[in-house]
């Protein structure tokens, strides 16, 4: 689809046909294209808690303000930002310098950085949400782009989703996202005018 079209048309979609059952395959399809997304340093803060089985969506749901979408939809996905990322500036160091984007001497002062960078616990949070967020933009509009609808949703209450799922606590969940097969049109809001929204140079 011509990316235009898909920013266009892609909707937070409530109602899902429920006979829609997406195979695990297309799923992760649209996961590994949502995965290149981009991240600092490239260390892919996201993770994804896929959740298809009735009883664990009715589950989820739960957690979810009761909100029925997550158990119609073929998939609800909890998109959690790694709070320990930074812990993969060794790979990221390796890779980088055998592609040259760094010089060999110069693996441990990125290390160094990375570690460095993430020090305080805001900035680790600040960090995982900011790469789930980004990954789960790239997820709705690739899921749109293959012909399905997704919800974002930040009604839910994340300790319980934590304790139900048994989620580690290195990650922190940014935000759910429903996914399958749309059944609705409603007309889009408005949206604020460029106007509205730039500021030029500086405030
Ligand atoms: C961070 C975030 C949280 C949201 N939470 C919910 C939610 O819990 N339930 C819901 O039905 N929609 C939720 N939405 C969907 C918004 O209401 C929707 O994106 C907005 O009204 C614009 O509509 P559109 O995406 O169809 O253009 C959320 C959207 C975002 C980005």
């Amino acid at each position: 689809m011509d990316f235009s079209k898909v920013m266009q048309e892609r909707r937070s979609v409530k109602k899902y046909d429920q006979n829609v059952k997406m195979t695990k395959e297309k799923i992760e399809k649209i996961i590994e294209i949502a995965s290149l997304s981009p991240s600092a340093w490239n260390l892919q803060q996201w993770h994804f808690l896929i959740v298809t089985d009735e009883d664990k969506k009715q589950l989820l749901q739960r957690c979810a303000w009761n909100q029925p979408k997550v158990s119609e939809a073929s998939a609800s996905i909890v998109v959690l930002g790694d709070l320990l990322a930074y812990e993969r500036a060794g790979e990221v160091a390796e890779e980088w310098a055998q592609k040259s984007y760094v010089p060999s001497d110069g693996k441990k002062g990125l290390i160094d950085s990375i570690y460095n960078f993430y020090e305080d616990i805001q900035t680790q949070r600040d960090e995982a949400i900011r790469g789930a967020s980004l990954a789960a933009m790239s997820l709705m509009l690739t899921a749109k782009d293959m012909g399905y609808a997704t919800c974002p949703m930040i009604g839910f209450d994340p300790e319980a989703i934590r304790k139900e799922f048994s989620i580690p606590d290195r990650y922190v969940p940014a935000l759910m996202i429903t996914l399958g097969k749309g059944e609705e049109t409603r007309e889009r809001a408005s949206r604020r005018s460029p106007k509205e929204i730039i500021t030029y140079e500086t405030f």
